[in-house]
């Protein structure tokens, strides 16, 4: 090997012969300098990349930190607007004080029980906070009046679904809360209110909140009666399962109770 070949084999980038020829040795030095100066602006790039990525990160990391306080204010106010919506009922009937939170916790149990998605568990724990919200249009002295109703007071309570719709229809939940709450009377074989729909056509949520809604109406103290508790209210609801009530929930219900040893908070 010659003395050439030696030297770039040790690492060596250029040979220049002796005696130098000055024109060679200027254009050599010139190449020379000129992949220095590239060297020096690839790594200024290179470190000009990464500052950029660094602030890049640093943006996002903000922007994320910022959207997540947002979301988590307007989830709260959300959650506050619907407990301020609901105690406006319950503030004039002291007797069904309780009774929404009830509903949509043994609403959430049954849907949970059936294997539904988180989201829409989370729909159903609402609109059960909100589901007779139409109430507030009934007069107080029927709402907790002693014995039974009439037929004219029963068909002013039977608007409430409709009221508690229109009261809710504008407002932007991402859920049907507004459809939920005007379906919660509503039965499989098309006897309910307000208006007779048939099991097709009733939500899922609804059908739901229904079973949930008479358990929890039966089980308790009630302004005409005292409280029955939840096995005579289960019996009720199972006698009514599949002509009434979806078997699903019914069965769900009675496994929330029987299984899972529910009880109302
Ligand atoms: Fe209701």
């Amino acid at each position: 090997m010659d003395s050439v070949a030696r030297c770039i084999e040790m690492g060596a980038t250029d040979h220049l012969p002796k005696p130098f020829e000055p024109v060679l040795l200027h254009a050599r030095i010139n190449a020379s300098l000129a992949t220095k100066r590239l060297h020096e602006q690839q790594e200024l790039s290179h470190k000009q990349m990464e500052e950029y990525s660094r602030q890049l990160e640093s943006r996002v990391l903000e922007q994320t930190k910022q959207l997540r306080e947002s979301y988590e204010s307007l989830r709260r106010t959300q959650e506050e607007t619907v407990f301020a919506l609901s105690s406006l009922v319950e503030i004039r009937d002291p007797y069904t004080a309780g009774h929404q939170k009830h509903v949509s916790q043994l609403a959430c149990a049954i849907a949970s029980e059936m294997g539904l998605p988180e989201n829409q568990i989370e729909g159903i724990r609402v609109a059960g906070i909100l589901h007779d919200i139409g109430k507030v249009c009934v007069p107080a002295e029927i709402l907790s009046k002693p014995g039974r109703i009439s037929e004219i007071e029963f068909a002013v309570i039977s608007t409430h679904p409709q009221v508690g719709y229109d009261i809710l229809k504008t407002v932007e939940f991402p859920w049907p809360i507004a459809q939920i709450v005007f379906q919660h009377h509503e039965k499989l074989d098309g006897t309910g209110y307000p208006i007779g729909a048939s099991s097709d056509k009733i939500l899922l949520e609804a059908k739901i909140l229904s079973v949930a809604d008479v358990v929890e109406a039966i089980a308790y103290h009630r302004p005409y009666r005292p409280a029955l508790g939840t096995a005579t209210a289960m019996e009720e609801v199972s006698k009514k399962s599949g002509v009434h009530f979806q078997p699903e929930a019914v069965a769900a219900c009675m496994a929330v109770f029987q299984e899972k040893d529910f009880v109302f908070e």
